[in-house]
C-alpha cells in the first residue's frame, strides 16, 4: 500500500522519536535485578509495553521547532521526554485500577494490577511519578518542573480524573466534558509541547502560540480516544473497546453524538494547524494531522 508523502513523512518521524524514547526509557529505568525487584519489574512492564510515545514526540518536535540544540545523546530534552512518558504511564496504571476504570487490557497486555496485583500497581505508578520529577529536575530547568507539577495536579490531570469519576453514570453537557477532557488529558499534552519549547529557550510569544496548539490537540486527542472506544479496533488500540459505555463514562460522543464529536475534533485540529504560518513546514502540523486521523 502506498502512502501520500506527507503521511509517510510523519510516520517515519513518529517511528524515529518513538524508538529514541524507548531506548531512553530503558536507560533511565532501574534494572529489574535492583531491589525492590517486584516494583522495578512492574514499572518496566508497563513502560516497556510500548505505546505511541506521543508526549515525548510532541516535546521533541516543539524543541526542534524552537531551535533547540539536538547534538548529543543526554540532553535535557531527552530527560524531559522520559519524564513525560513516565508520568503518562503512571496515569495509565492508576486509571486502569479496579477503583478507577477497572480495565484488564493496556498496550496489548494485561494491565499492571492484573499482572502484579493492585498494591504493586499503585506503588509502580507512584514510583514512576517520583522518578519523572527526579529526571525533570535533572534538566536543570526549574520551570519545566513547575510546568509538569501544575499540569498533572488538582488543576490539571488529577482534577480531570476526579471530575471524570464524579461524572460517571449521569448525563453531562458538552461544556462539562470539555472541562474534564482539557484537564485529564489535554493538560499533559499541552505541558509536553511547552516543556520542549521552554528547554529550547522559546520566547513568551512563541510559547503562547505553542500552548494554544497544545491545548487544541490535547482536547482533540481525548475526543478521538472517546470515539475510538466506540468505533475503534481493539487489536490496534491494545485496550478493550466499549469500556466507556459499560461504565457510563462522561464522554464527548455521549454528550453530542459521534458525528458532532468527529466534526469538533476535526475543527480543533484545523485550528491547531492554523496557529502556524501557512508556509511553515513544521512537523508539529503533521503531528496534529496524525492525531486527527489516528486509529490507535
Ligand atoms: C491513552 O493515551 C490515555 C489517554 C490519555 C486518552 P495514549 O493513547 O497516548 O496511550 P499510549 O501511550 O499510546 O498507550
Ligand atoms: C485517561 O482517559 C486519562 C488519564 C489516564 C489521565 P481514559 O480513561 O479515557 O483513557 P483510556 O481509554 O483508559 O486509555
Ligand atoms: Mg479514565
Ligand atoms: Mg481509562
Ligand atoms: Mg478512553
Amino acid at each position: 500500500m502506498t502512502m501520500p508523502a506527507e503521511a509517510a513523512n510523519v510516520k517515519s518521524y513518529l517511528d524515529k522519536v518513538r524508538r529514541t524514547t524507548d531506548r531512553l526509557m530503558d536507560r533511565f529505568m532501574p534494572g529489574e535485578e535492583a531491589e525492590p525487584q517486584m516494583l522495578h519489574r512492574a514499572m518496566r512492564y508497563s513502560v516497556m509495553a510500548g505505546g505511541k510515545r506521543l508526549r515525548p514526540v510532541l516535546a521533541y518536535a516543539a524543541y526542534e521547532y524552537c531551535g533547540g540544540e539536538t547534538g548529543g545523546d543526554d540532553l535535557g530534552i531527552h530527560r524531559a521526554m522520559v519524564a513525560l512518558e513516565m508520568v503518562h504511564t503512571y496515569s495509565l496504571i492508576h486509571d486502569d485500577l479496579p477503583c478507577m476504570d477497572d480495565d484488564d487490557l493496556r498496550r496489548g497486555m494485561p494491565t499492571c494490577h492484573k499482572r502484579f496485583g493492585e498494591a504493586v500497581a499503585v506503588l509502580a505508578g507512584d514510583a514512576l511519578h517520583d522518578l519523572a520529577f527526579d529526571l525533570m529536575a535533572s534538566t536543570g530547568s526549574t520551570e519545566t518542573v513547575t510546568e509538569l507539577a501544575r499540569a498533572i495536579g488538582t488543576e490539571g490531570m488529577l482534577g480531570g480524573q476526579m471530575a471524570d469519576i464524579e461524572a460517571e453514570g449521569r448525563e453531562v453537557s458538552r461544556e462539562e466534558v470539555v472541562n474534564i477532557h482539557r484537564r485529564k488529558t489535554g493538560a499533559l499534552i499541552r505541558c509536553s509541547v511547552r516543556v520542549g519549547a521552554i528547554l529550547a529557550a522559546a520566547d513568551a510569544e512563541l510559547l503562547e502560540k505553542l500552548s494554544i496548539y497544545g491545548e487544541k490537540i490535547g482536547l482533540a486527542f481525548q475526543i478521538i480516544d472517546d470515539i475510538l472506544d466506540i468505533e475503534g479496533d481493539q487489536q490496534l488500540l491494545g485496550k478493550k473497546t466499549g469500556a466507556d459505555s459499560k461504565k457510563q463514562k462522561a464522554t464527548y460522543p455521549a454528550a453530542v453524538g459521534v458525528k458532532q464529536a468527529r466534526d469538533d475534533a476535526e475543527r480543533l485540529i484545523e485550528e491547531a494547524v492554523a496557529v502556524f504560518d501557512q508556509f511553515d513546514e513544521t512537523m508539529l502540523k503533521h503531528i496534529a494531522g496524525y492525531i486527527g486521523q489516528r486509529k490507535q
